[in-house]
């Protein structure tokens, strides 16, 4: 039982990258060991802590961003304008709720990607899939789809990068309370949701300058000036995370500096495999796909592996069954947790379970469906007795045309006209908006609230 960061590499593992040439993947893990972590451990730790609140159904969890980073779509611009929807969508909920939302970020290492097939043919020429820029490259020639380690370090770097980006926005002045217009973007604004949105702010501003006359200095509650976004990713790529594996000087435990919650994916969750392995041996707090295939009592052996103490916040399970299974499902897993006294946050991914692919290829994902799975994840929790802790989105600040409908109607015909995901299709920033008020409702309701205002009251 004794484990190492390395001690993954005994077991047998599935989704993994094989590079031609092991000294030059050993040189690249060996130049990573020697870089700065991402993440802290103290950090890691006040996550724990936080989804311990969300367990305990204090809090709410709110996690999204891209489906796959890329290092061709990395611009400033696009991490600011996810961050911007990220900060909207906590303000709505938190508002709402009257509730601490806890804001986990897909950034800053959501590069690798299972893949349901490990290679792919094409005019009877056989290459390995693409599994994301920290791996391989999406063009299909030999040359690009060769695994290559060196893109390790690239994506380490573009991790840095982002993560710069994201605790100056969030530290530094831009996602202070007294900003909550200028998040709303022009193309949202426009929108019925952006109009909702624009009332809930004014309403937030009439509470700060409120608080102001009555002597509550905005420059003595750093609580209103700074936001705190996490950073979350699947640890697909082991030789990568075992790379950013540190031990705590203060506590000793080891921490994945790679980011602040790993999870392990669906396809990748097998107890007695790699992934798990590694994982459970990182105090980091943890997720866990959960796909429609995950038995009751499979997912009990994965608990007692990943958390055999029953710590509070160490385990985020994401449900990802899709609209229609999700009933079937869904309930047995509680029933067995609840029995079984095991503290978890149990969060719903609306969006995996519900991937279509169009009669020309293109992949998408009906709002409405995604809609589906929320209201039935929130109506099985109440049935249950147990706390729908969050919601887990792809979603992009740009005004994509990827998935359908939501209130700008997007139809079939127009998924062509601004489809730009190399990988899932993600909500656009309205869509992400309208998802975010549906689940304020859902949220109040649960708390026996009125319905929040609207936009002409
Ligand atoms: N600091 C609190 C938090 O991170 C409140 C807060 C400040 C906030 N700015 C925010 C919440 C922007 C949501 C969005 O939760
Ligand atoms: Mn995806």
């Amino acid at each position: 039982m004794s484990w190492s960061p390395q001690s993954w590499r005994s077991f047998p593992i599935r989704q993994a990258p094989t590079y031609p040439h092991a000294a030059a993947a050993l040189a690249a893990e060996t130049e990573l060991g020697a870089l700065p972590p991402l993440i802290f451990a103290g950090e890691a730790r006040a996550l724990r802590a936080d989804l311990a609140r969300v367990a305990a159904g204090e809090a709410f969890m709110l996690l999204g961003g891209d489906c796959a980073e890329t290092f061709a779509e990395f611009h400033a611009n696009a991490v600011r304008d996810t961050l911007k929807v990220l900060l909207q969508m906590a303000v709505v909920l938190s508002y709402a709720a009257r509730a601490p939302v806890v804001k986990v970020a897909r950034l800053a290492g959501q590069f690798a990607k299972p893949r349901s097939a490990l290679t792919e043919t094409r005019d009877g020429t056989t290459l390995p899939s693409y599994f994301g820029d920290i791996i391989n490259q999406i063009a299909f020639t030999e040359a690009d789809r060769t695994p290559d380690p060196l893109r390790m370090l690239r994506a380490y770097s573009q991790a840095a990068i982002t993560l710069n980006l994201l605790r100056a926005f969030t530290q530094g002045g831009f996602a202070d309370l007294h900003r909550v217009h200028q998040w709303n973007q022009a193309f949202v604004a426009a929108s019925p949701q952006g109009e909702q949105y624009r009332a809930l702010a004014y309403r937030i501003e009439e509470s700060l300058a409120f608080m102001a006359a009555c002597g509550v200095d905005p420059a003595r509650a750093p609580q209103l000036r700074a936001a705190t976004v996490y950073t979350a990713h699947d640890a697909l790529l082991l030789p990568y995370e075992e790379a950013l594996t540190r031990q705590d000087s203060l506590t000793g435990d080891w921490y994945a500096c790679s980011a602040h919650l790993l999870w392990v994916g669906d396809r990748t969750r097998q107890v007695d495999h790699a992934h798990v392995e590694f994982l459970r041996g990182v105090a980091n707090p943890l997720g866990m796909k959960c796909g429609p295939t995950l038995q009751p009592e499979d997912l009990l052996r994965l608990l007692d592996a990943l958390n055999p103490t029953n710590e509070p916040g160490r385990i985020t399970l994401i449900a990802r069954m899709g609209a229609e299974m999700l009933a079937a499902k869904l309930p047995g897993l509680i029933r067995a947790v609840q029995r079984e006294g095991r503290n978890v946050v149990w969060c719903c991914d609306p969006m995996h379970g519900n991937t279509m692919t169009l009669t020309n290829g293109r992949k998408t994902r009906s709002f409405d469906r995604i809609l589906a799975e929320v209201r039935a994840f929130f109506a099985i929790h109440a049935a249950e007795g147990t706390a729908p802790g969050g919601i887990h989105l792809e979603m992009t600040g740009k005004d994509v045309t990827e998935c359908l409908g939501g209130a700008q109607r997007i139809a079939e015909a127009d998924l062509e006209r601004c489809y730009q995901t190399q990988c899932d299709p993600r909500l656009n920033g309205t869509q992400a908006l309208e998802l975010a008020f549906v689940v304020a409702e859902l949220l109040r309701e649960k708390r026996d609230l009125p319905a929040l205002p609207t936009a002409a009251e």
